[in-house]
C-alpha cells in the first residue's frame, strides 16, 4: 500500500525560509496541498546569507579569528528560531557544536579542504531544517526530518578533480521504490529535507554547487516518481525579458522542458538549469511560485505544451562580447583555411561561441566573461590570425537572443524587428542549430534599447493569455497595494497644491524642500564620510543650490559655466568647495579654474606632459579609473577599460614623474564608477582602490569616491542601503584614519524631491493601443527615451476617481521616441488633466532642450510646509 503513496516536492528558497511570515505561507502551502490528495517532501536552503556567512566563516578560520561571524551565525539561527516560537539551543545545539569543532579544525591546519568545506556549508541547510521539521510540528503538520545525504548520493566520474566531486557534485536520480518505501515507513504526511547536499559513495558529504537546491528537488521528484515538483522563490516564474530591466516584461505560464532550459541557459536566474534534466526525463512537471505571493500562478514547465503554432517566448541579452572578423584575403576557398584559423583559437585556450560565415569573411564571437579575456592574450591571438587573414577586433559588443520553439518559421514574421534593429548595428546574426534561439550581436551601447524596442513589438501587446500573464508592473502594483505601509511619496500629501500649480502654469518641474532636506540628512549621517560636494549637473536651479549652500555641502562641478553659477549666486564661497572636475577640456578652463582657486581634478596625463606651465607648483586631485564600471545604463558607466574617463593604474609612475618634475602636489585621489548604483559594495571597493594607490603618494589628504549614488526608480528595485555604505567606507577609514573620504553625489539628493506636471492634451486609440498624449514630452524630459528609464506616471486629477486603463504616455514631440511611458497602469485621462511624472529631481530640467522649439517646463520649488501650523 504504502508503495502507492502520491507526492508532490516543493522547494523554498533562501528568502522564502528566513522569516516567520513566510513560514506561515510555507505551512499554509503545505497544508493545501496535503488537502488535495498527495504527501508533500518540503526541501530547503539555508537562511539568505548563511551559505556566503559560512565561506566567509571558512575563510577567516583558515586565517585566525572567526568567532564574530560565528556568533553572527548563531544569532541569527536562534533569533528566528525565537520568533518562530521554537527552543533554538536545544534544537541547534549539536549543530553550533559540530560546525564549531570543525571551523576550529580549518584553523589548527590554517587551510580549508574542498572536503571541509563541503562539511561546514552543508550546516546552513541542516540549520534551517531543524527550525524548519520543528515550526511544521508546532503547526500541527506531522513531520519528519531526513537526511537527505542518505537518499542523493554523488555519480563518481572519471577525470573528476577533487574540487567537482565535493562541490559540484551530480547524483543519480532514477526512479527509487526503496525511498518511497522509507518515506512511507516515517508515517508523517509531510517529509521535511535539505537542498543542495548529498554524501559521496564513501559517505562523505558532497555539494551540488550552484543552484543545488532546485536540483535536488528536481532528483527527489524524479526518484520519488512524484506528481509535481514546486520551486517557491522570490520571483512569480520566468519573463519574458529580465524583468528588473524591462518591468513591461510578462511573466510566461507556460514553457516546455526545451524551452525552459534554452532561457535559463541563458542568463534568467530563476531556475537553474541543471535543475530541468532530471524532471524532463521522468516527465514531471515542474512549478514556479512566488513566496510573497503564493495565489499568483506561476509558469509551469511540462513537456505536452500544445503550441498552436511556433512562438518567441522570451529575450535576453548577454554583455562582455567581443567580435573577431577575418577577411578571407583569398584564402576562404583553400582547403584547411577554417581548420587552421580555429587552431589558433585552440592554440591560445580561446573558445568561440557564436559563427558566422560568408564568401569572403568569417566571424566568430567571444564571450569575454567566459574566456577572461585580458587585452594582451586577445592581441597576442589577433596576432597569430594575421598570418591567415586580414583581422578586425570588434567591441565591446553584447548579444540578444529572441527563444522560442521553431524559431526559422517565424523569421518572416519578423519584419517589424528588423526595421528596429535598423536603428542598432548588427555585426552578426546567428540561428541556433537546436532552432530554439536566434541572436544578433550588436554594440555594447545598443543592447538595452533594443530589446525595449524588441519586447514592445513582440509581446507588449499581444493578447495570448493562454500564453503571457501578467506584467512584472501589474503584479508589483498589487503587490504594493497588498503592503500597503511603504513610504508615500510626497507628491501624494501636496496633491491640491500640485494641482494649483499646475493650473496656474504647466508643464512645470516641482520641488519639494522637505524631501531635499530630508536626503540631505541622510547622506550627512554617514560617518564614514568627511565631505559632501553635490554634482550640480543633477539639477543647478538655484534655489535648490540655496538649499545645499546653506546645508553645508560643497559642490562638484564640470564646465566653468557650472563654477560661475555658483560664484555669481555666492560670491563669498569658500572656493574650496568648489570641486571642477572637467573632461577633455580645453587648456584655458585649467587656468581659470587655477585661478579661481578651485580645487581641480585631472584626469589625463596630457594637460601635464602639453601644458606643465598651468599646472607648475600646484596642488591637484587626480582621477584614476578603478577598471570598472557600473550604473543604470551604459552610458552612464563612467570607468572600465572602454570609458573615456580617468588614468589607469598601469599610468601612476608615469603620473608620478611627471608630479616630481613638475612640483605638482596630489592631494587628493578621486575615482567615480558610474551612475544610478544599488550595491553598497561599489563605494567600499572605489575607496580600497585608491587607498592603495595612496600608498605611494605621501601628499594625499583625501579619497573622493565619486557620486552615482542611485535611487529606487523601476517596481521592484531594492533602495540603496546606505547603512551598509556607511559600514564598508568606515572599515577603510579604519585602515587609513589620516584620509579623509569625500563623497560628491547628485541623483540621491534631488531625484524624489522633483516630479513634472503637466496636462493631457489628446487621446488616441490604435491598433489597440491607447495613448495619452501630453504638453510636453522629451524636451523637458529625456531619460525615457535616452535610457529607457521608468519614471512612475500618475493621473494626478483623477488619482482613484476613473478606471485604470493600460496607457503609452507620449508628449508632443515629432519623434516615435517620445513615449514617457510604455504601457503603464493608469486613471483614465481627458483633456486637461495633470499627469505627474515622479522622481525627475535629477537629471530632468538639467538635460532638458528646446527641442522642436517647444520650450521645456520651468521650475519651482515648494518650500517647506511650516508643520506647526499644520498641526
Ligand atoms: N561625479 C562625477 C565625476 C560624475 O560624472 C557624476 C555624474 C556624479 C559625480 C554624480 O553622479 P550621480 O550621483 O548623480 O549618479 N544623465 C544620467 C546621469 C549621468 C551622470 C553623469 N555623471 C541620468 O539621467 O541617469
Amino acid at each position: 500500500m504504502s508503495q502507492d503513496l502520491r507526492w508532490v516536492v516543493i522547494k523554498f528558497g533562501g528568502t522564502s525560509v528566513s522569516t516567520v511570515e513566510n513560514w506561515r505561507t510555507i505551512a499554509g502551502i503545505v497544508q493545501s496541498r496535503l488537502a488535495a490528495g498527495p504527501r508533500v517532501l518540503v526541501v530547503c536552503s539555508a537562511l539568505a546569507g548563511v551559505s556566503n556567512s559560512l565561506e566567509k566563516l571558512l575563510e577567516e578560520a583558515a586565517g585566525g579569528d572567526s568567532s564574530g561571524i560565528f556568533d553572527a551565525l548563531r544569532d541569527k539561527h536562534l533569533a528566528l528560531a525565537r520568533e518562530l516560537g521554537l527552543d533554538g539551543e536545544t534544537l541547534l545545539q549539536n549543530s553550533f557544536l559540530e560546525l564549531s569543532r570543525l571551523v576550529q579544525g580549518a584553523a589548527l591546519v590554517e587551510e580549508v579542504s574542498p572536503r571541509l568545506h563541503a562539511r561546514v556549508m552543508a550546516y546552513g541547510e541542516l540549520m534551517a531544517t531543524r527550525l524548519g521539521a520543528a515550526y511544521l510540528n508546532l503547526q500541527g503538520l506531522a513531520t519528519t526530518w531526513h537526511d537527505a545525504r542518505q537518499s542523493l548520493v554523488a555519480e563518481t566520474k572519471e577525470h573528476q578533480g577533487i574540487r567537482q566531486h565535493f562541490l559540484s557534485a551530480t547524483c543519480c536520480h532514477t526512479d527509487d521504490p526503496l525511498l518511497r518505501e522509507q518515506f512511507a515507513a516515517y508515517g508523517t504526511p509531510v517529509v521535511l529535507t535539505q537542498g543542495f547536499i548529498a554524501r559521496d559513495a564513501g559517505g562523505e558529504t558532497v555539494l551540488l554547487g550552484r543552484g543545488g537546491s532546485d536540483t535536488s528537488a528536481a532528483y527527489f521528484a524524479a526518484k520519488l516518481g512524484a506528481e509535481r515538483c514546486e520551486i517557491w522563490t522570490d520571483v512569480h516564474g520566468i519573463f519574458t525579458a529580465n524583468p528588473r530591466e524591462v518591468p513591461t516584461a510578462r511573466l510566461l505560464k507556460r514553457l516546455d522542458y526545451e524551452e525552459a532550459q534554452e532561457i535559463t541557459s541563458m542568463g534568467a536566474k530563476v531556475l537553474h538549469p541543471r535543475c530541468l534534466p532530471p524532471v524532463r526525463e521522468a516527465n514531471i512537471p515542474l512549478h514556479i511560485y512566488c513566496t510573497s505571493q503564493p495565489s499568483v500562478e506561476g509558469t509551469v514547465i511540462t513537456s505536452d505544451v500544445a503550441m498552436p503554432s511556433a512562438q518567441v517566448k522570451g529575450i535576453s541579452s548577454k554583455y562582455q562580447i567581443t567580435l573577431i572578423s577575418m577577411e578571407s584575403l583569398g584564402m576562404w576557398r583553400q582547403v584547411g583555411f577554417l581548420a587552421d584559423v580555429f587552431a589558433v583559437f585552440k592554440r591560445h585556450g580561446i573558445s568561440v561561441d557564436l559563427v558566422s560565415t560568408s564568401e569572403t569573411n568569417v566571424t566568430v564571437s567571444l564571450d569575454n566573461v567566459a574566456n577572461a579575456l585580458h587585452p594582451d592574450a586577445l592581441q597576442a591571438l589577433v596576432r597569430d590570425l594575421e598570418v591567415f587573414c586580414a583581422v578586425r577586433k570588434i567591441g565591446p559588443c553584447a548579444s540578444v537572443s529572441l527563444i522560442g520553439r521553431r524559431i526559422r518559421t517565424i523569421l518572416n514574421q519578423l519584419g517589424p524587428i528588423f526595421e528596429a534593429l535598423g536603428e542598432a548595428r548588427i555585426h552578426l546574426v546567428s540561428q541556433a542549430a537546436n532552432d530554439l534561439n536566434l541572436t544578433f550581436v550588436v554594440d555594447e551601447n545598443q543592447t538595452q534599447r533594443l530589446v525595449d524596442v524588441l519586447h514592445q513589438q513582440l509581446f507588449e501587446h499581444s493578447r495570448n493569455e493562454s500564453l503571457y500573464g501578467p506584467s512584472w508592473n501589474d503584479l508589483f502594483e498589487e503587490d504594493t497595494q497588498r503592503k500597503a505601509p511603504a513610504p508615500k511619496p510626497w507628491w501624494r500629501e501636496r496633491r491640491d497644491e500640485l494641482l494649483a500649480q499646475a493650473a496656474a502654469e504647466s508643464p512645470l518641474y516641482v520641488y519639494d524642500e522637505e524631501t531635499l532636506a530630508a536626503a540631505v540628512e541622510q547622506l550627512q549621517r554617514l560617518t564614514a564620510v568627511a565631505r559632501i560636494f553635490y554634482s550640480i549637473k543633477a539639477n543647478p536651479f538655484p534655489p535648490i543650490l540655496r538649499f545645499f549652500h546653506q546645508a553645508g555641502l560643497g559642490f562638484e562641478c564640470v564646465s566653468p559655466g557650472e563654477v560661475e553659477l555658483l560664484l555669481d549666486l555666492f560670491p563669498e564661497l569658500d572656493r574650496r568647495r568648489i570641486l571642477f572636475t572637467p573632461n577633455f577640456a580645453p587648456r584655458r578652463e585649467y587656468e581659470t579654474a587655477l585661478q579661481q582657486g578651485v580645487l581641480v581634478t585631472l584626469d589625463n596625463l596630457f594637460p601635464l606632459q602639453q601644458w606643465p606651465e598651468v599646472f607648475r607648483g600646484r596642488e591637484i586631485f587626480v582621477r584614476l579609473d578603478p577598471g570598472i564600471g557600473r550604473g543604470h545604463h551604459h552610458h552612464v558607466k563612467t570607468a572600465g577599460s572602454h570609458s573615456k574617463f580617468g588614468i589607469i593604474p598601469e599610468q601612476v609612475d608615469a603620473l608620478l614623474a611627471l608630479i616630481k618634475k613638475l612640483g605638482v602636489r596630489i592631494t587628493g585621489l578621486h575615482a567615480h564608477t558610474g551612475s544610478g548604483i544599488l550595491t553598497p559594495d561599489n563605494w567600499r571597493e572605489t575607496a580600497s582602490f585608491l587607498a592603495a594607490i595612496a600608498e605611494r603618494i605621501p601628499t594625499v589628504r583625501t579619497l573622493d569616491v565619486g557620486g552615482g549614488l542611485g535611487v529606487v526608480e523601476k517596481p521592484g528595485q531594492l533602495a540603496l542601503d546606505l547603512q551598509k555604505v556607511n559600514a564598508n567606507l568606515a572599515q577603510v577609514k579604519a585602515a587609513y584614519p589620516q584620509i579623509e573620504i569625500w563623497l560628491e553625489p547628485g541623483r540621491y539628493l534631488v531625484a524624489h524631491s522633483g516630479v513634472l506636471l503637466a496636462r493631457t492634451t489628446q487621446t488616441k486609440q490604435k491598433n489597440g493601443v491607447h495613448y495619452i498624449g501630453i504638453e510636453t514630452g522629451m524636451n523637458s524630459l529625456i531619460r525615457p527615451a535616452l535610457y529607457g528609464a521608468y519614471h512612475e506616471i500618475v493621473n494626478l486629477t483623477a488619482l482613484g476617481k476613473t478606471k485604470r486603463v493600460k496607457a503609452n504616455i507620449v508628449g508632443p514631440i515629432c519623434e516615435s521616441g517620445d513615449v514617457l511611458g510604455h504601457e503603464r497602469s493608469i486613471h483614465a485621462a481627458k483633456e486637461g488633466d495633470v499627469l505627474l511624472i515622479a522622481t525627475v529631481g535629477a537629471y530632468g530640467h538639467s538635460m532638458s532642450s528646446h527641442y522642436n522649439l517647444r520650450a521645456p517646463a520651468r521650475e519651482i520649488l515648494l518650500a517647506k510646509r511650516d508643520l506647526a501650523k499644520a498641526r
